[in-house]
């Protein structure tokens, strides 16, 4: 029946209705010339220079649309009057703003011009961000635009939508909203991914990053936004996608900004999802106070100075989160790509990059440029053990998933670090995907040469890019996170193409609209498909042998939860699959 109903769904996303839609405008009942307010949301006064008005379609067709010329206005819109009797709670019900665009110009060398904003009232419901706004489509010819916004609570009689333009000219036409079919119910919680996770029982977290766009537009406090509930719905883990960089938490020396982190941390523990924290020790991304640039210590700072900078850094962050993150990024891409050899006599060998951290510090370990080292690598991450002794703590990097020197070289450096008994617990393993480049069997190899140095795999920052053979790859690796004991999250880097830092590659589960993807049922009927594996395990024989009556019981990820346990008090324990004298044993 479940297969039925799958079917049914996925036949109902190729056979989708068009969205349903509600004109706005189309100017076709004004005048040539007529003028429309233009707003700017600043206060500031609106240059005499600029209007907005309709005129002719410029394609030359008998159409007519909105002409919008701003001269030095930046952060300035067209206002358009709600249809009557239209409230602005009605049009929130909707879930996008589309409209069709036309730029005469060719861009402005830093494309800043042309981010739409849409207002309702005076509240700001969405702004494109970076680094979207250079679709701009081709100069000279019309093109569609949609945003899903975010709801707002306003008694407004008005919107604002347009270009965040300074000096721009460009043409509106055919505005409107419109209702998205998502695909799936996620107030059904058997639709969701997270349903199946936690079914399993094994203690397996499927993680998303949230957009660095959303400290712009989402009210982490209302859990009824659209986007919210995709993402506390489906995911039982968060991470910041920018938000927890070095830049953002310490954006001046010792002056730290945990605002947004907080809030994101509390949005997490309110619906009951993990944290891991992203991240601690990287070479990007840094204030201009650390380096100027990304590849020296453009401050000559000496040595002790960058250690007790690095310090302060993980100390500060990782004491404010004792017990409320639970694992880090610690030492984030600390890997030259290309790396010249990986193994000499006794040694390891792995080229470092080049950064503030390894120039400025410098060490032994390593064998790039000479004046490149190591020593921030495990100074990092006694630092964060110190701060919290709890927090499981990871190296992270790309381009170290399958096979290959960089992947030889990961696994040296891990090696190294656990030889050393620095206080490593896992490897992320970021899986940004071009089409095509899952290499299964180098990714499960690399993941089990990790669990033999007593180590654990995350798969950090899991995107892939479309192609005819999304969805399978999706599946493939989720099969893989969940067939691997020591695999125990699995992260999408964002939830929708949209808002991805690959915004071309629509490498994501979710499209612009938040409707569901084929690859998010791929990855869907895989978390399902472990859940009804683990079901269908046949029963054990419990007659075999003697028992004990006290037996020691380990999760399924091979972890020991209870020594000499009453063997009837199993039964008392939370739902799920355990491992009691080498059977599995499942607690309903
Ligand atoms: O915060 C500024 C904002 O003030 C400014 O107006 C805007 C316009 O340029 O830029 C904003 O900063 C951007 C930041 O994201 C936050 O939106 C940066 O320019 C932009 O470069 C940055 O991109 C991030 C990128 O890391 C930086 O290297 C991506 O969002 C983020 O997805 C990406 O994530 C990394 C992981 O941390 C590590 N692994 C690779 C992965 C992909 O590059």
């Amino acid at each position: 029946m479940k297969k039925i109903c799958f079917l049914a769904v996925l036949l109902s996303l190729f056979t989708s209705l068009p969205a349903e839609e509600y004109p706005l405008y189309d100017f076709e009942n004004y005048e040539i010339g007529t003028e429309f307010l233009l707003k700017d949301v600043s206060g500031n006064p609106v240059s005499a220079k600029s209007y907005a008005v309709v005129a002719a379609d410029p394609t030359g067709k008998d159409n007519k649309v909105l002409h919008v010329l701003l001269v030095n206005s930046w952060n300035t819109y067209p206002e358009y009057p709600l249809p009557d009797g239209f409230t602005a709670a009605e049009f929130c019900t909707y879930q996008s703003v589309a409209f069709s665009l036309y730029r005469p110009q060719v861009l402005p060398k830093n494309n800043d011009n042309m981010q739409t904003a849409i207002y309702l009232g005076d509240k700001k419901i969405y702004q494109e961000e970076h680094p979207n706004y250079p679709d701009q489509g081709e100069r000279g010819k019309w093109h569609e635009k949609r945003y899903a916004f975010t709801p707002v609570e306003t008694e407004a009689s008005y919107f604002l939508l347009g270009l965040h333009a300074d000096t721009m000219e460009y043409y509106l036409d055919n505005i409107r909203l419109v209702r998205v079919e998502k695909g799936y119910d996620y107030t059904d919680e058997t639709q969701t991914l997270r349903y199946y996770v936690e079914q399993c029982g094994n203690g397996k977290h499927i993680g998303v990053a949230t957009p660095s766009s959303w400290k712009n537009v989402i009210d982490l406090n209302n859990d009824l936004l659209d986007m919210s509930q995709t993402v506390f719905r489906n995911f039982n883990m968060v991470v910041a996608e920018d938000d927890m960089k070095f830049d953002a938490i310490e954006p001046n020396r010792n002056d730290f900004n945990f605002g947004y982190a907080d809030a994101l941390v509390d949005f997490a523990e309110r619906h009951g999802m993990k944290v891991r924290g992203h991240t601690l020790c990287w070479h990007k991304q840094l204030p201009e106070w650390v380096t100027k640039n990304e590849d020296r210590n453009s401050h000559n700072y000496s040595r002790e100075e960058l250690l007790s900078i690095l310090r302060n850094h993980i100390d500060t962050i990782v004491s404010h989160y004792k017990g409320r993150i639970a694992e880090w990024d610690v030492v984030n891409e600390c890997l030259e790509d290309n790396q010249r050899s990986y193994y000499y006599g006794e040694s390891y060998m792995y080229d470092l990059r080049a950064s503030v951290w390894s120039k400025g510090i410098g060490g032994k370990l390593g064998w790039g440029d000479e004046n490149v080292g190591g020593d921030f690598i495990d100074s990092a991450f006694v630092y964060a053990h110190r701060a919290d002794p709890d927090a499981k703590l990871f190296l992270n990097d790309y381009g170290v998933e399958n096979r290959g020197r960089k992947a030889d070289a990961y696994y040296y450096l891990a090696k190294h670090l656990v030889d050393n008994n620095i206080p490593i617990h896992g490897v992320g393993l970021q899986c940004h995907f071009k089409a095509g480049e899952l290499d299964s069997a180098g990714l499960v190899r690399q993941i089990q040469r990790f669990q033999e140095l007593g180590l654990e795999v995350i798969i950090t920052e899991l995107d892939i890019a479309s192609s005819d053979k999304q969805a399978d790859e999706f599946r493939t690796i989720t099969n893989i996170f969940m067939e691997q004991k020591n695999c125990p999250n699995m992260v999408l880097w964002g939830v929708s193409d949209r808002d991805s830092w690959r915004s071309g590659a629509l490498p994501l589960l979710f499209d612009a609209d938040l409707a569901a993807k084929p690859a998010f049922f791929a990855v869907r009927d895989a978390l399902e498909k472990a859940w009804n594996d683990i079901l269908s395990v046949a029963p054990v024989p419990n007659d075999a042998r003697p028992q004990s009556p006290y037996v020691d019981v380990y999760n399924f990820a091979g972890q020991k939860i209870a020594s000499g346990m009453r063997r009837e008090s199993v039964n008392f324990l939370p739902t799920g699959i355990y491992i009691v004298d080498g059977e599995k044993i499942m607690v309903r």
